[in-house]
C-alpha cells in the first residue's frame, strides 16, 4: 500500500519557510539595531499601524514576497512543462519529452519528469509496433486474397481448370479463416482476461503429442513424449493448450522425414514450476533470429516455403507470459531447434 514519506520537494518547502521567518526576524533585529530602538510597547514615536511598528511588518512582507516569488517560480514552472508535454502528447506528439526542461533538477518533480519521458518512450514504442504489426496484418491479408482474385481470373479464362481453381480458392479461404482465427486469439490475449480453471497440464501434452504424432506419422515423421506423473495447475487450459501445440506442430512442421520430434517435461523448482523442452532436427534458426521469431509474420528466410500464418510463436509466447511462465529457443546442438517452456503453478 502508498505509504506517504516526506520527501526532498517537501524539506524544500519547510525549509524556504523557515528561511523567510528567519529572514522577517533578521530584518526586525537589523531595524532595531540601526535605530539603536528598543522593542515595541517599551518605545514611543515609531511608526504603527494600529499597535503594530510599520518596520518589522514591512521587513516580514518583503522576505515573504521574495522568498513566495521564488517558490512558486520554482514549483509552477516545471509543472507547467509537464502540462505542456501531457497536452503534446495528447495531441499525438509522442516525441515529446519533458526532462531536458528540467536542467539539473533532482526532486520529485523531476522523478515525475523522468516517468513521464518512461511513459511516452513506452507509448511511442507500443504505437510504432502497431503500425508495423497494422502493416504485416494488411500485407497478410492482401496475399490470399491476391491468389481468390488471380484464380478466378484462370477460372473465366479457362472453365475446364474450374476444378483445380475452386480447390486453390477453397485452401485460400480456409488461410484466411486461419489466419483471421489466429489475430483475434492473439488480440483477445492483448486485451488480458482468460478464465482460469485447475489443468492437469501433462494430461494436455499428451493429447497434444498424440495428436501431432498422428499427424507426424502420416508424413514419415515421428514424435515422442517422455513427461512425469501430473501438474495440476489454475491456468486457461485453451491458451495453454495453443501455447504447446504451437511450438510442436512447428517442430514436426520443420523437420525433415523420417525425422523424431522429442517433448520432454520435468517438474522443477521445488514441485512448483513444469519445464517442457520441444526438440526438433529441423533446419533451426539462426542465432540473430532467435528472439524476432516471437514477433507476429516474422519467419526465416531462405527455408522451404512451409505455410503458415506467422502468428504461431508469437501466441505462445503471449500466453506463457500471461500464465507467468516464458517461452524462449535456442539452438540444438547437432542441428535444430530446442524450444524451452515453463510454467509456474501460480503466477508470481
Ligand atoms: N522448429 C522450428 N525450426 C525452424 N524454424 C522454426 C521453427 N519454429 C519456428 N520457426 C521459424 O519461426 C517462424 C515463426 O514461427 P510461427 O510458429 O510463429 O509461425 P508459422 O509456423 O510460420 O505460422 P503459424 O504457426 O501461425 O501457423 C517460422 O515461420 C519459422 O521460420
Ligand atoms: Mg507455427
Amino acid at each position: 500500500m502508498y505509504k506517504w514519506r516526506p520527501g526532498r520537494l517537501f524539506w524544500k518547502l519547510l525549509l524556504a519557510l523557515w528561511v523567510c521567518m528567519i529572514l522577517s526576524i533578521a530584518g526586525v533585529a537589523t531595524y532595531f539595531q540601526l535605530t539603536g530602538r528598543g522593542p515595541p510597547p517599551s518605545v514611543d514615536g515609531i511608526a504603527r499601524i494600529g499597535v503594530l511598528p510599520v518596520a518589522p511588518l514591512v521587513s516580514a512582507g518583503v522576505a515573504i514576497l521574495v522568498t513566495g516569488l521564488a517558490l512558486a517560480w520554482y514549483l509552477s514552472r516545471p509543472l507547467q512543462h509537464l502540462r505542456w508535454a501531457l497536452r503534446r502528447i495528447a495531441e499525438g506528439h509522442l516525441d515529446t519529452r519533458v526532462q531536458p526542461l528540467m536542467g539539473r533538477r533532482s526532486d520529485e518533480i523531476a522523478d515525475l519528469a523522468q516517468d513521464f519521458d518512461r511513459m511516452a518512450v513506452r507509448l511511442q514504442q507500443l504505437t510504432e509496433s502497431r503500425k508495423v504489426l497494422l502493416h504485416d496484418i494488411s500485407h497478410e491479408l492482401r496475399s490470399p486474397l491476391t491468389r481468390i482474385q488471380a484464380a478466378i481470373g484462370l477460372l473465366r479464362q479457362d472453365p475446364a481448370q474450374s476444378e483445380a481453381m475452386i480447390g486453390r480458392i477453397g485452401r485460400e479461404g480456409e488461410r484466411l479463416d486461419a489466419l483471421i482465427e489466429e489475430l483475434l486469439t492473439l488480440h483477445r490475449m492483448e486485451a488480458g482476461v482468460a478464465a482460469r480453471e485447475r489443468v492437469d497440464v501433462i494430461e494436455l501434452l499428451y493429447a497434444i503429442a498424440e495428436d501431432a504424432d498422428f499427424e507426424a506419422r502420416a508424413s514419415s515423421r515421428s514424435l515422442v513424449i517422455e513427461a512425469p506423473g501430473q501438474f495440476v495447475a489454475d491456468v486457461n487450459g485453451d491458451l495453454i493448450y495453443r501455447a504447446f501445440e504451437n511450438v510442436i506442430r512447428n517442430a514436426v512442421k520443420f523437420s525433415p522425414e523420417g525425422a523424431v520430434v522429442e517433448v520432454s517435461s520435468r517438474i522443477v523448482g521445488d514441485g512448483r514450476v513444469l519445464e517442457t523442452v520441444v526438440s526438433d532436427r529441423g533446419p533451426g534458426v539462426p542465432e540473430h533470429m532467435l528472439e524476432s521469431i516471437f514477433q507476429p509474420f516474422t519467419r526465416v528466410e531462405g527455408q522451404e516455403p512451409v505455410h503458415g500464418a506467422g502468428l504461431g510463436l508469437a501466441i505462445s509466447r503471449r500466453a506463457m507470459e500471461m500464465h507467468g511462465g516464458q517461452v524462449v529457443a535456442a539452438r540444438r546442438a547437432g542441428g535444430g531447434l530446442e524450444v524451452v517452456l515453463t510454467l509456474p503453478l501460480r503466477d508470481a
